[in-house]
């Protein structure tokens, strides 16, 4: 053999160990994400079934077809992701409002020079959170795993769930850091406060509200209250809520009475919030906050099984429990104009267990759903007319709508002023004189609007998660114009001197 074929053949054995080399670390690059990604476990199936030489061969039938060679296993991998994505329903249309971009179609791990909003979330002890839901980590563990969707700590069921705003927004911020679960790149969790637009306050405070604010034994004051003074003194006592005095935090606090004794101290941060019912202007408005959809507590129905005009007998739908303070009076008072009306199923009483259920048949059987105020001004009811593509008839002056700057709701849900409907005979014969193709106008953009209403793990395009998110990051560049104005003139001044 000449020096030159052997020297040859020694750099084509390096090469080939080099390249098996690779191979073995990639496959357990793979191993570690390989949980919840059908494409990865094939992958991995095919080199750990098969040896390895397989991969160093071209000329395999089988492995041309699935995995050519060894160099382009990341990039084929990442276009089977893109082509399965679009098949699980990734591929979307815009729908009218243009808010849907197509960068969150995501095709990996996102791209932080991509994401609309850089997220910083503290690490707040368990009992703040997860822990609330009964979750307990091991030693020294902040957050659970999420990796397996099915393994996630559960919220409580029936109502609870409708202001549960706070653990599907934590949910999507832990699960940004995993790369294998496809969720839309808006938002992402940085480990860095300073590259962040924005710091999540991870406290579920409508848990807390809901589950712990009963007094038990020979304690003055319930637990809710002690996570929210110790709220309060942890984040006055960080650099983060100084830098800005707490104008670049996000806290949620979705039920109505949540955060009762920490709202005041914690006015200045982005509120996401129900409506502005039970607060002063100054602690919450539409300048600073956010207004989420509560998650629906009736099943969705599906665009296609949704029944038109013709299969929808009832006329007007509204079960609710009735109110005698506040805005909710009118409920009453709609209750004697309506009850002995043709077609209309007026029923008091708050509905529970078998009463969801039977809500929602009732709610898809109707054209029109009344969402009436009660002791606040908005109601999961309004969602779960929504999702049963019943066209809600809104009597409620001061209901404040998620996302109104980018959905009209004028196209798909009715506004009556209080003053109007208690007026004899105004409701019924507005209801009755909107016929058929004016009705499906409104039924097909229900249709179509639906998903951003949709709370879900992981989250989706455009669904509530998604949809918070781009309304927080628009909040935040209409804060900045607000400062940069301001700062017109005040910077002229610094050269006054001259
Ligand atoms: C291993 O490779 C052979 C062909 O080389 C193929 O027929 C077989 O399906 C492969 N096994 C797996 C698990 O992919
Ligand atoms: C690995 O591949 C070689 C050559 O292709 C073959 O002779 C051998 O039987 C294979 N081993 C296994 C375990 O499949
Ligand atoms: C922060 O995140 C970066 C990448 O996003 C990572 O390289 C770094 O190790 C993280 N630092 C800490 C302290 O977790
Ligand atoms: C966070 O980012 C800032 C700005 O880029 C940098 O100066 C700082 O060193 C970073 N901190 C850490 C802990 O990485």
């Amino acid at each position: 053999m000449s020096e030159k074929s052997m020297l040859s053949s020694r750099f084509l054995f390096y090469i080939i160990t080099i390249s098996v080399f690779l191979l073995i670390v990639s496959s357990l690059f793979l191993l570690e994400f390989s949980n919840t990604s059908t494409i990865s476990t094939k992958v991995l199936k095919l080199i750990l079934v098969n040896n390895t030489s397989v991969y160093l061969k071209p000329s395999a039938k089988n492995e041309q077809a699935e995995v050519s060679s060894q160099p382009y296993v990341a990039s084929q991998i990442e276009h089977k992701v893109r082509l399965e994505g679009q098949g699980e329903g990734f591929s979307f249309t815009d729908d009218g409002g243009n808010f849907i971009s197509q960068k969150q179609q995501r095709t990996g791990a996102c791209d932080p020079d991509q994401v609309s909003l850089k997220v910083f979330m503290y690490d707040l002890p368990p009992d703040f959170h997860f822990g609330l839901l009964g979750w307990k980590g091991y030693a020294g563990e902040t957050w659970p795993n999420v990796k397996n969707p099915a393994r996630i700590p559960t919220y409580p069921g029936g109502l609870n769930l409708q202001h549960s705003i706070e653990y599907w927004l934590t949910l999507d911020l832990l699960s940004s850091e995993i790369p294998d679960i496809h969720r839309p790149c808006t938002a992402i969790r940085v480990n860095n406060s300073s590259l962040a637009e924005i710091i999540f306050v991870p406290f579920f405070s409508s848990l807390s509200y809901n589950r712990h604010s009963k007094i038990h034994g020979k304690s003055k004051i319930s637990v809710n209250s002690i996570l929210q003074s110790k709220l309060v003194r942890y984040l006055t006592g960080q650099d983060e809520w100084k830098r800005m005095g707490g104008k670049n935090h996000i806290i949620v606090a979705h039920h109505p009475n949540s955060m009762l004794d920490a709202r005041k101290k914690l006015g200045s941060a982005m509120f996401v919030l129900a409506d502005f019912g039970r607060y002063p202007a100054g602690i919450a408005n539409l300048e600073k906050d956010i207004i989420a959809p509560y998650k629906h507590v009736v099943r969705t129905i599906r665009g296609d099984a949704s029944a038109p005009f013709s299969k929808r007998p009832i006329l007007a739908y509204f079960q609710g429990a009735v109110y005698r303070k506040d805005g909710g009076a009118i409920r009453q008072e709609l209750y004697y104009l309506l009850k002995d009306e043709k077609g209309v199923h007026f029923a008091f009483g708050s509905v529970q267990g078998n009463g969801i259920h039977k809500a929602g048949q009732g709610m898809a059987s109707s054209k029109f759903c009344l969402n009436i105020a009660g002791d606040t001004p908005s109601s999961n009811r309004l969602f779960d007319a929504i999702v049963n593509h019943c066209v809600p008839v809104i009597i409620s002056d001061e209901i404040e709508l998620p996302f109104e700057d980018v959905l009209d709701y004028s196209e798909f849900c009715l506004f009556v002023r209080a003053a109007d409907a208690v007026k004899k005979g105004f409701l019924i014969n507005l209801l009755r004189g909107i016929k058929e193709d004016k009705w499906t106008k409104m039924w097909e953009r229900l249709k179509e609007v639906a998903r951003h209403f949709e709370f879900q793990y992981p989250s989706q395009p455009g669904d509530a998660v998604d949809m918070i998110w781009q309304a927080v990051s628009r909040k935040i560049s209409s804060g900045r114009i607000k400062l940069h104005r301001e700062n017109r003139y005040r910077r002229s001044r610094l050269f006054k001197g001259n």
